[in-house]
C-alpha cells in the first residue's frame, strides 16, 4: 500500500506555529479515544454546572476543555488561550508568540447519541509586549488568523487545517497516533443544491432568510429552477466538513426568539475558524452581509450570525438580504 506523508505538510509555517499545532492535536487525539469509548470511559452525560454563557456543560465539555487547556499552558507556545468553556481568557508563557481560542467540544448535544463532535481552534500572533492576562489580545479580526482547523470525532478521526496555503485534509492512523494527510488541496464547488440550517427556528427568521429558503424548498417549481436537499447534523464541525467535502451551504442566522440572543455561534471558537477554512477553500462566509473575517470582536463570546460554503450560493443568499 502506498505510504502517505505524515502531519503536517504546512509549508512556509515557522517551526513553533508547527509545535503549537501538534500539541493541541496531542490533546484532541486524547479526546478521540474518550469519544470512541463512550458509556466505557465515563464521559456521557451531563455535570451539574453551566458555562458563563448559560449552557449546562457535559462531563465531556469539561474533559475536553482540561485537556486542551493544560497541554496548551504547559507547552510554553502560548500567550494566553479563550475557550468557549472559560469564563475568562487564561494567561500563559508572557514571552509565547500564539494565543490560541478553542471550542473543545462542538457539537455537545450529540455526545449522548453517539453521534458527531468535534474541536475546533483558532492561531493568532499574541501582539509584542502585550500582558498575557488582558483579554484585548484576542479582540483581532479572523483576518489576522495564522492557522485554523478542528477535528472531526467520526466513524474516523479527521483534521481540516489551514495554515494561509489552502486547506488540508487528515486522518488519524490509530494504528500508530499520526494524522496522516489524505486530501491536499481543499476546493468547495462553487455550486450546490444543499443547505443545512436548522428549521424548527424559521418562524423567528429575518424575511430575507426565510424568503431564501422559501425560494430553495420550492426547488423547480420556484424562481430558484432547481431541487434543494437538506441536512442538519448540529454539529457545526460535522456540517463545515460535509460543505467542504461535497459543497453546500450552512447557515445559522439571526433569529428573534430570544432578543437577548439573536445569534447562536460564536465568533472566536466557531465562526474564525471555520470561516478561514471555508475560505481557504474557495468558499464565502458571511455574518448577514459582512465578512466574518472582516468583524472585529468587542468581547471573547461574542456570537455572530453565520452563513458558509458553495461560493455561489452563499453569493445567491446575501443577494436576498441586500
Ligand atoms: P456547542 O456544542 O459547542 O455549544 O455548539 C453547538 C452549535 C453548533 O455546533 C451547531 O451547529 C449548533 O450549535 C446546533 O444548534 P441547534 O441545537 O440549534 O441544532
Ligand atoms: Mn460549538
Ligand atoms: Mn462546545
Amino acid at each position: 500500500m502506498r505510504r502517505l506523508p505524515p502531519v503536517l505538510l504546512e509549508d512556509g509555517c515557522s517551526r513553533e506555529l508547527l509545535s503549537l499545532i501538534r500539541t493541541i492535536l496531542a490533546a484532541c487525539k486524547e479526546i478521540s479515544f474518550r469519544v470512541s469509548q463512550g458509556a466505557l470511559s465515563g464521559v456521557l452525560g451531563s455535570t451539574l454546572d453551566e458555562n458563563i454563557q448559560g449552557e449546562t456543560q457535559k462531563k465531556l465539555d469539561v474533559l475536553s476543555n482540561q485537556l486542551i487547556k493544560d497541554i496548551l499552558l504547559e507547552s510554553g507556545y502560548v500567550k494566553a488561550i479563550a475557550s468557549e468553556e472559560e469564563d475568562y481568557t487564561v494567561a500563559g508563557d508572557p514571552d509565547a508568540q500564539y494565543i490560541v481560542a478553542f471550542d473543545p467540544l462542538d457539537g455537545s448535544s450529540n455526545i449522548d447519541i453517539n453521534s458527531l463532535v468535534g474541536t475546533i481552534f483558532s492561531i493568532m500572533e499574541a501582539p509584542k509586549d502585550a500582558d498575557p492576562s488582558d483579554p484585548s489580545i484576542f479582540m483581532q479580526a479572523g483576518k489576522k488568523q495564522v492557522a485554523a482547523g478542528y477535528v472531526l470525532y467520526g466513524p474516523s478521526t479527521m483534521l481540516a487545517l489551514t495554515t494561509g496555503k489552502g486547506t488540508r485534509l487528515y486522518t488519524l492512523d490509530k494504528t500508530h497516533g499520526s494524522f496522516l494527510l489524505t486530501q491536499e488541496k481543499l476546493i468547495i464547488p462553487a455550486d450546490t443544491n444543499e443547505f443545512a440550517i436548522n428549521a424548527s427556528n424559521q418562524r423567528h427568521w429575518l424575511p430575507p432568510m426565510q424568503q431564501y429558503i422559501e425560494d430553495c424548498l420550492a426547488g423547480t417549481e420556484g424562481p430558484r429552477n432547481k431541487n434543494f436537499n437538506m441536512r442538519w447534523i448540529a454539529c457545526m464541525v460535522g456540517d463545515v466538513h460535509r460543505l467542504l467535502t461535497r459543497g453546500g451551504l450552512f447557515s445559522y442566522p439571526e433569529d428573534t426568539k430570544n432578543p437577548a440572543k439573536p445569534y447562536k455561534l460564536r465568533l472566536l471558537y466557531e465562526a474564525n475558524p471555520m470561516s478561514m477554512l471555508v475560505e481557504q477553500a474557495g468558499g464565502l462566509s458571511y455574518a448577514g452581509t459582512e465578512r466574518i473575517m472582516d468583524i472585529e470582536p468587542s468581547e471573547i463570546h461574542q456570537r455572530v450570525a453565520v452563513t458558509m460554503g458553495s461560493k455561489n450560493e452563499v453569493e445567491t443568499c446575501l443577494s436576498y438580504h441586500k
